[in-house]
């Protein structure tokens, strides 16, 4: 079993450019010839020109944080396939629990966008998870698998190869609350099981799946030595060199 730790730094709607060239200028440093976990920053939109041409060369990846699912029209506000690429981005987040929650993104609209980046070569991290309410009714496994089979509908084994996944359970997200490394390992499990079914052993045994959810230095190992768990979306703990740097070297 080869799969390389991803660790993704999502920003959210923090950090001008000229914040998002600090970040990088600090932290390439400290994990200058990391070559153990593979390592991406998803910053703002208008910051991701800076931070593509600011890691250009290094083990540092950019991407993202959304991406529309059309090749180009009228969508306001939005940001295509092609402009992404033509900045030099290589990765895109698609169903963040904000954009479900905020910005009404469906199964269906997470299902458009993954078939949209894997047409475009780019690396998509789609991400699930559950509400607490649907934890404390037992619910999770049946949440997480429906909202895999809406993301993968259509989707082949032969397409899928670069598809991260991202379990971030959505009570966990940005509340300090992190899912035990059990509960974790427990969803990734589920999660990996439904991929057999959809798209067979061999992807399913290749996908990596990160975990998200107050992942912070100090429990970053925890949760990333388990076998099961191939890399973290960080949020919060991703906004300072320091501790972003820590957890890539957990
Ligand atoms: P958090 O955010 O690390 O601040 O909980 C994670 C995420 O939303 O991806």
């Amino acid at each position: 079993m080869s799969r390389k730790t991803l660790i993704a730094a999502n920003w959210k709607m923090y950090k001008t450019p000229a914040e998002a060239q600090a970040f990088v200028d600090a932290f390439l440093p400290l994990v200058a010839g990391h070559t153990r976990d593979e390592i991406a920053l998803f910053p703002s939109v208008t910051s991701l020109a800076t931070v593509v041409a600011a890691v250009a060369g290094s083990n540092v990846a950019a991407g993202l944080q959304n991406m529309h699912f059309a090749e180009e029209g009228a969508y306001t506000g939005e940001t295509s396939a092609a402009m992404l690429k033509a900045v030099g981005a290589t990765h895109t987040l698609i169903g963040h629990s904000e954009r479900r929650q905020y910005f009404n993104e469906t199964d269906e609209v997470v299902n458009k966008k993954l078939h949209t980046a894997l047409k475009h070569g780019i690396v998509p991290v789609v991400c699930i998870g559950e509400v607490l309410a649907e934890r404390e009714a037992n619910h999770t496994a049946e949440v997480l698998c429906t909202q895999l089979r809406g993301a993968f509908a259509g989707i082949t084994a032969e397409a899928a190869a670069p598809i991260v996944i991202a379990y971030e359970p959505v009570w966990a997200i940005g509340t300090g609350k992190t899912a035990t490394p059990q509960m974790a390992v427990e969803a990734h499990q589920i999660v990996r099981a439904e991929v057999a079914k959809l798209l067979g052993a061999d992807i399913a045994e290749a996908i990596r799946i990160l975990y998200g959810g107050s992942v912070k230095p100090e429990n970053a190992c925890d949760l990333l030595c388990q076998a099961e768990i191939d890399g973290a979306l960080v949020g919060g703990a991703s906004l300072k060199p320091d501790s972003f740097a820590a957890i890539v070297k957990y």
